[in-house]
This record gives C-alpha cells, sequence and structure tokens, in this order.
C-alpha cells in the first residue's frame, strides 16, 4: 500500500487532478468535484445525502456531534479499532464506553452492547472490523438508540441479509487514508437518510456556516472540508471500487479454501460480503499470534500479531493521562457507579485477541493465486512447525 504497486491510482486519478488544477478552483465551498462525489456516494448506497470531510477521524466527529451527545453522555464502542473511533467522542465531552468482543471476528458482541447500555447511553459507534459486518441494527431500534456506523475498514460490507454497511443505522462513516481500499491519501465520507443529521454535519465541517446566505455561524463547527483535489482523486477511486473489493472477495476465498483443513486455524466467513481490508486469522492454543506471526515475517509475509498492540480502553489516553489541560473531563463525569471500564482486565475477550490469537494478513486487490497460494504455504509451515 505504500507505492503505487499496491495501489489503484493511474491515469483515471491523474487526469482528475489535472482537471482540478485547471479549473483554478481547489476548495470545495465553490468547487464542484466534492459535491459531484457526495452524490456518487449517496446514489450508490441508496441513501438521500453524504457530506464528505478531511479524514474518517472527522467523517466520525461529524457523525458524533450530530447525535448530540450531552457533556458526560455515553457512547457505546469497541475496544479493538482504530483510535479514530473514539478520539471524536472525547473531543464532543462525551464518554467512550468499550464492550467486549466476539472471539472469532472481534467484532463487538450485540448482548454485551446491550449490556453497555445506560441511562446515558446515546450512540452505539459499531465498527465492522477488518470489512466484516457487525449486525448491531436490532439492539440499536430495540433502545432507541442511534448506531453510527464505522465503515472506515467496510467498504461495501453487506449484512447478511444483503444491505449495505453504512446504511443500517443513522449514519455511516468511511476513510478514504492510505490504507484503505481507496484513496486520495486522507479523506472522509458520511451518509445519511437522516435531513437534520445530514445538515448538522454539513454545518458541523464547515464552521456552522450555512454558506447559502448570509455570513452567519448557526452552530459549533470546525473546518473539515474535503479539497477538490483530494475529491476529484476521490471520484475516480470511488469508481474503481467495486472492482477492488471483487479483487479482494476473490483472492480471499482462495486463502480461506486453501487453509480450510488447518486445525487450530479460524477463518472469516461469509467471504462475498467481507470487504477483506485485512485477512483475519483467530489462532487457537497453542499455537500464539506472536510466534506465528515472527515466522511469516521470517518468510516474507506481511502479517502482524493482534492489530493493535494493546485494545483501546488499555490506551494511556484513557488511562491517566489528561484529556483536556490537567483534568480528565469528561471522564470524570459519570457517577461513581458508572464509572467506565478502562485498563487491563476489563474486556477479557479483547485482550486475549490482541495478546494471543489474532493474526492479521495485510490483503490487498492486487494479489495473484501465486501470492495467496505463497501466503498459504507459509501460514500452513508456520503453524504446523
Ligand atoms: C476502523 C477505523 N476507524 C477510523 C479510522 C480513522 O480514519 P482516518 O485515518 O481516515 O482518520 C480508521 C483508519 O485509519 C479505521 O480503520
Amino acid at each position: 500500500m505504500v507505492d503505487a504497486s499496491g495501489r489503484t491510482l493511474g491515469a483515471e486519478e491523474i487526469e482528475a487532478v489535472t482537471r482540478v488544477i485547471r479549473s483554478g478552483m481547489l476548495n470545495s465551498v465553490w468547487g464542484s468535484e466534492v459535491r459531484a462525489l457526495e452524490r456518487e456516494m449517496a446514489a450508490y448506497h441508496g441513501v438521500a445525502h453524504a457530506v464528505a470531510c478531511s479524514s474518517g477521524t472527522a467523517a466520525l466527529h461529524l457523525a458524533v456531534a450530530a447525535v448530540a451527545p450531552e457533556p458526560g453522555d455515553e457512547i457505546i464502542t469497541s475496544p479493538i479499532s482504530d483510535f479514530g473511533t473514539v478520539a471524536p467522542i472525547l473531543a464532543q465531552n462525551a464518554v467512550p464506553v468499550f464492550a467486549d468482543v466476539d472471539p472469532h471476528t472481534g467484532n463487538l458482541d450485540p448482548e454485551a452492547v446491550a449490556a453497555a447500555i445506560g441511562p446515558r447511553t446515546r450512540a452505539i459507534l459499531g465498527v465492522h472490523l477488518f470489512g466484516a459486518a457487525v449486525d448491531l441494527r436490532a439492539v440499536a431500534a430495540a433502545h432507541g438508540i442511534p448506531l453510527i456506523e464505522d465503515c472506515a475498514q467496510a467498504w461495501l460490507t453487506r449484512y447478511p441479509d444483503g444491505q449495505l454497511a453504512g446504511t443500517g443505522g443513522a449514519i455511516g462513516c468511511f476513510s478514504l487514508q492510505q490504507w484503505k481500499h481507496i484513496t486520495c491519501g486522507d479523506g472522509g465520507l458520511t451518509i445519511t437518510s437522516d435531513t437534520v443529521l445530514a445538515r448538522r454535519m454539513r454545518l458541523f465541517a464547515d464552521k456552522g456556516w450555512p454558506r447559502e446566505g448570509a455570513r452567519r455561524h448557526e452552530s459549533l463547527g470546525l473546518n473539515y472540508r474535503m479539497t477538490e483535489l483530494a475529491g476529484a482523486v476521490a471520484r475516480a477511486q470511488f469508481a474503481k471500487l467495486p472492482g477492488v473489493v471483487a479483487a479482494r472477495r476473490q483472492s480471499a476465498q482462495r486463502l480461506v479454501e486453501a487453509l480450510s483443513d488447518l486445525p487450530g486455524v479460524h477463518l472469516p466467513s461469509g467471504v462475498g460480503a467481507h470487504a477483506w481490508w485485512l485477512f483475519p486469522v483467530v489462532l487457537g492454543p497453542p499455537l500464539t499470534n506472536q510466534e506465528v506471526a515472527g515466522k511469516l515475517a521470517a518468510a516474507g509475509i506481511p502479517a502482524r500479531a493482534g492489530y493493535l498492540d494493546e485494545p483501546l480502553h488499555c490506551a494511556p489516553a484513557l488511562n491517566g493521562t489528561p484529556v483536556y489541560g490537567s483534568s480528565r473531563y469528561p471522564l470524570t463525569v459519570p457517577p461513581a457507579d458508572r464509572l467506565p471500564a478502562y485498563g487491563r482486565g476489563a474486556f477479557p475477550v479483547a485482550e486475549r485477541l490482541v495478546d494471543q490469537s489474532l493474526l492479521v494478513i495485510d490483503w490487498n486487490e492486487r494479489y495473484t493465486d501465486a501470492h495467496v497460494d505463497e501466503i498459504a504455504h507459509a501460514v500452513r509451515a508456520a503453524v504446523s512447525s
């Protein structure tokens, strides 16, 4: 992913950048590329609105701001994700509340999410980890709580019933960062069918400035605008997305078949619905992720133990480090009996995955059958020796 050989950047993106530079308009307030990207994104997902912004983290910040937590309200999310999932919750003065995950997918366990719901829960922020759908639609609906879907790793992921990820709740959030399925370097998109949420997100991305009339600021907002250069590249990339995901599914299917008889190795299911951002494998004892990752690295296979060095509930940012100034606000707001569970021991399934059993293999739309066969051979050797 760090050079052109692992990306789909080509003549179309060069033409897109050239088009924008020739136009002389690089800013999306007055340009046409970002607005067109939003229309294309919304149409593909069959929703009324898309709002582009400068990163996946920004997209999540727009979503969290739009669901409007009171300071100290709680948002339930996953301990296995990028910190970009959690930072926007803190930035809106809300409290990240984690729930434990499924031992085979690393995705939030719906029952654990239900158990974490309390009187101050303002939203559920589900993460479709590595591109596998986590289905929190029913638990969110049953409790009347908005569901935000973090689809940063889950472009064109589908729920088991075929619904596209990002359309199953109130807001879907996507990332266009360098390592994602499609990229413009950094960029983000949100989608929603809710006109009120869409307007709040658009205002939050542009200093609360509605742009259609007077120069006045209706609400608190930042500058999270996507540039026209990024938007034009993202449009060219978006046109390639179905091919990217189809190629990843095809090669992932080959690896699933090649490894399906291996004892002690749990493989993802639902190949055709998964987006295969990475290829995750869960190892059973006595296999450990550090040992197998070490053997794979020695064989030249890009694989890592655990995905994270520690689950997010163990991050220093949530355990003792000040959040604002020297204060831990908003983490100090809940009544003592609902202080969020952070630190080692709080979510044992997530901890076991990261520390011992989860192994992630880099995945890419450019993998050939020969690449996949080499990976299969190396995994077989690493777990058998
Ligand atoms: C699941 C998840 N959420 C959020 C983010 C944040 O996205 P970005 O890096 O574009 O800010 C990422 C990726 O980096 C991610 O993988």
